[in-house]
């Protein structure tokens, strides 16, 4: 597994940022001699979304620092959010539209603070689905760099699985599914609808934003990068992310596919199977590492019920477990060409979302069809007269670690 991000997620690190300090030493000497060729890579990545947007409409407006200090009353402790590796996120509203926004102060101190803000404004300019949070508009007002988003009032994933406040809700089991079967649909779009396409780079639960009745939005495309198109299979790139959700032949050799997006979002569907973190360090040594933990538990079917979040307290179906767990699996294979597409997850997805799991039911009676413990969690049962070649593509591909 790699180990190579600088991200630890379930910590607030102050900077985005890149894996240099924890790089073996080989990998350090091949950063250090690819800086010219990034920011060559850069500048022609630049060029290349600024080209696409002047065939499109950029629809985010742009705001005078004046009007988001005004929003945010002065961006006052009782306005903020929550803060990550760009900057301070506050609760605004807009005077001249009425409109409650959250706005991101980019830490004026960052050394990819720029680059993120640049390409975050104009992948988000370009890229429309009702799976990726809305960008309103910015600010670039001498050193001051701001964003303005769409309010989510349900806060991020993480929110919502980890530390749990008394008064905050439990998610159940069709939340679970809904959330990983909307994040999927926002990923299919950037994958496989986007044009050129977008590898997201920075999929975790923190990103996933909730909007009224659970609606989950992907968020920050600081880290986006166009994928490679032609005869080339993957681009070349610093090794940038969050720790425990990158994909480990991208943290070894930089080398990145859609597939590594695959990887983070098989972290993050285990994340709300298990309501374990990707990293948590206060656990015993074999379970810091989600997936380390779950390889050698995939194995063994009567091991699955183990992997269920304790929250669920039992109320998951026992079918829709194995098949959630199965995808997952696929989804984080050491070998990227294992991975599914993200259309075959989608479609995976959508089907657990639409067998609603009845709480009144003990788990035991909980699914509509007797489930065989015999039946290998690579098998992925649809509804008869679903698409049976994107089912045989996820049954086709193995879960053996
Ligand atoms: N559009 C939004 N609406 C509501 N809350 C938001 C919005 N954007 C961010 N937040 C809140 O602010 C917090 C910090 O977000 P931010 O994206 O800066 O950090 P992060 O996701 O934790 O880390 P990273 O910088 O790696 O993305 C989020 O966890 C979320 O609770
Ligand atoms: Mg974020």
């Amino acid at each position: 597994m790699g180990g190579l991000c600088a991200k630890e997620s379930g910590k607030k690190t102050k900077k985005k940022d890149q894996i240099a300090n924890a790089s073996p030493p080989v990998e350090k000497f091949a950063k250090t001699s690819q800086s010219v060729d990034n920011k060559k890579e850069d500048s022609a990545e630049y060029k290349e979304l600024l080209s696409n947007s002047g065939s499109q409409q950029i629809s985010a407006q742009t705001f005078a620092f004046r009007e988001l200090a005004a929003a945010t009353k002065n961006f006052r402790a009782d306005c903020f959010l929550g803060e990550g590796g760009f900057g301070k996120v506050y609760k605004g509203r807009l005077e001249s539209s009425n409109q409650i926004v959250a706005i991101k102060q980019l830490d004026q101190n960052g050394l990819q603070g720029n680059r993120e803000f640049l390409v975050e404004v104009l992948m988000l300019s370009l890229l429309h689905h009702p799976n990726l949070v809305n960008l309103i508009g910015y600010c670039a007002d001498g050193d001051q760099r701001l964003l303005v988003y769409e309010y989510m009032p349900l806060g991020s994933l993480e929110d919502h699985l980890y530390d749990l406040s008394p008064q905050r809700k439990r998610l159940d089991w069709n939340m679970r599914m809904k959330i990983a079967a909307g994040a999927a649909k926002g990923l299919e779009y950037l994958h496989d609808k986007a044009t050129p396409p977008v590898i997201y780079r920075d999929l975790k639960c923190s990103n996933i934003l909730l909007g009224d009745g659970y609606h989950p939005k992907l968020s920050d495309f600081g880290l986006a990068k166009l994928a490679p198109v032609g005869d080339n299979t993957h681009v070349s790139t610093r090794v940038m992310g969050t720790y425990g959700y990158c994909a480990p032949e991208y943290a070894m050799t930089g080398q990145l596919t859609v597939k590594s997006d695959i990887y983070s979002f098989g972290v993050v569907l285990l994340e709300l199977i298990t309501g374990r973190r990707a990293i948590d360090n206060s656990r015993t040594a074999g379970e810091q590492n989600l997936v380390a933990w779950a390889r050698p538990l995939f194995k063994d079917r009567r091991k699955f019920s183990q992997m269920a979040d304790p929250m669920l307290q039992g109320q998951y179906p026992v079918r829709g477990l194995y098949q959630a767990l199965a995808v997952a699996a696929m989804c984080v294979q050491e070998q990227p060409t294992m991975r599914p597409l993200i259309a075959d997850v989608v479609t995976a997805l959508n089907y657990l979302a639409s067998q609603l799991h009845n709480p009144q039911i003990p788990p035991a009676q909980s699914t509509s069809r007797s489930v065989s413990f015999g039946t290998p969690p690579r098998m992925l049962k649809g509804k008869q007269g679903e698409s049976d070649s994107q089912e045989k593509s996820l049954e086709n591909s193995s879960v053996n670690q």
